[in-house]
């Protein structure tokens, strides 16, 4: 081949590549795909390959990386700066394997090396007022346990995204707050503090695939100045059908999204025992007023 049949397959291959956040934004969103221009960049494909992973290779994470994700998950905006969250650290296998129970016995908390428990943590404050004398109403109150829920959430996004860039991959696990008190004592959580949810971490299993879920178009969430009712949304009916396709991709019952979603919020029974989350927040010292 002479060099300027080289030079010219060259110049198609980069004509023919596909920029990374059409690639990206396809991936995530279908033929609804929007236009981004030129708002682009590598933090963002990083975040739209997100992929919750659920099969893991044994290898522990390399040293310095949970004091990496740590300080990540701490530069979180935190409300008024409070820092009402914390996080137990559970590598034992044996600690894995009861949280798994607790948590409806998904394997992969027992399969990932790590075990992250982000926490709502009243308690520092409630020990710094005690050793002040002084009172703290605030705690409380409901809006204390939901600010520091959203920080707890906020950080360990923050924790997903710096372990994502480097090469790990994790899954949250909501189920933890099916049995709160237990994972409670299992952890050795003073009163006013308890589990928001779990995080798997480590290196996803290369053998097992793993793909990114396509989410709702962005005329479905997005409203301009005020919010737009929708009672039939052709949005939904697409992504329904983007979704199905996705489950058959991936080896799942092509129930769709409207289905699933109708499914885990039709019954008492599909909570899983979180019906009973306000009485087992009490019994943890929240008052929730
Ligand atoms: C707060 C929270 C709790 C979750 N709990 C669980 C869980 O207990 N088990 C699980 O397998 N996935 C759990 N997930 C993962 C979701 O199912 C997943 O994020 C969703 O299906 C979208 O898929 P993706 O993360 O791959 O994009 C949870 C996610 C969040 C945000």
């Amino acid at each position: 081949m002479s060099a300027a049949q080289v030079n010219h397959s060259l110049a198609e291959r980069v004509e023919d590549a596909t920029p990374p956040e059409i690639e990206a934004l396809a991936r995530r969103y279908g033929q609804q795909r929007p236009d981004v221009h030129r708002a682009w960049n590598s933090v963002l494909t990083g975040l739209l390959a997100h992929r919750s992973i659920r099969a893991y290779l044994p290898d522990k994470l390399p040293e310095g990386a949970l004091e990496a994700i740590v300080a990540a998950a701490q530069s979180a905006a935190s409300s008024s700066n409070l820092q009402t969250w914390s996080v137990v650290v559970v590598e034992d296998e044996a600690r894995r394997a009861r949280l798994s129970d607790y948590a409806g016995g998904q394997a992969h908390i027992r399969q990932a090396p790590l075990f992250l428990v982000f926490l709502s943590d009243l308690s520092r404050i409630e020990r710094l007022a005690g050793e002040a004398d002084r009172p703290v109403e605030g705690l409380r109150y409901l809006e204390t346990f939901l600010i520091s829920a959203i920080d707890a959430a906020l950080a360990a996004q923050n924790a997903v995204v710096a372990l994502e860039s480097l090469g790990l991959g994790a899954v949250y696990i909501g189920a933890l707050r099916n049995k709160p008190n237990e994972v409670a004592r299992e952890l050795g959580l003073p009163p006013h503090v308890a589990p928001v949810f779990g995080l798997c971490v480590g290196y996803p299993d290369p053998a097992v695939q793993s793909a990114v879920k396509p989410r709702l178009p962005q005329r479905v969430v997005v409203h301009r100045e005020t919010y737009q009712a929708r009672p039939r949304d052709e949005g939904i009916a697409v992504y329904d059908e983007l979704l199905r396709q996705f489950q058959v991709s991936q080896g799942l019952p092509a129930v769709g999204w409207v289905e699933a979603v109708l499914k885990r919020l039709g019954s008492v029974q599909a909570l899983n025992g979180r019906d009973r989350l306000q009485a087992e927040l009490k019994a943890l010292g929240y008052e929730l007023r």
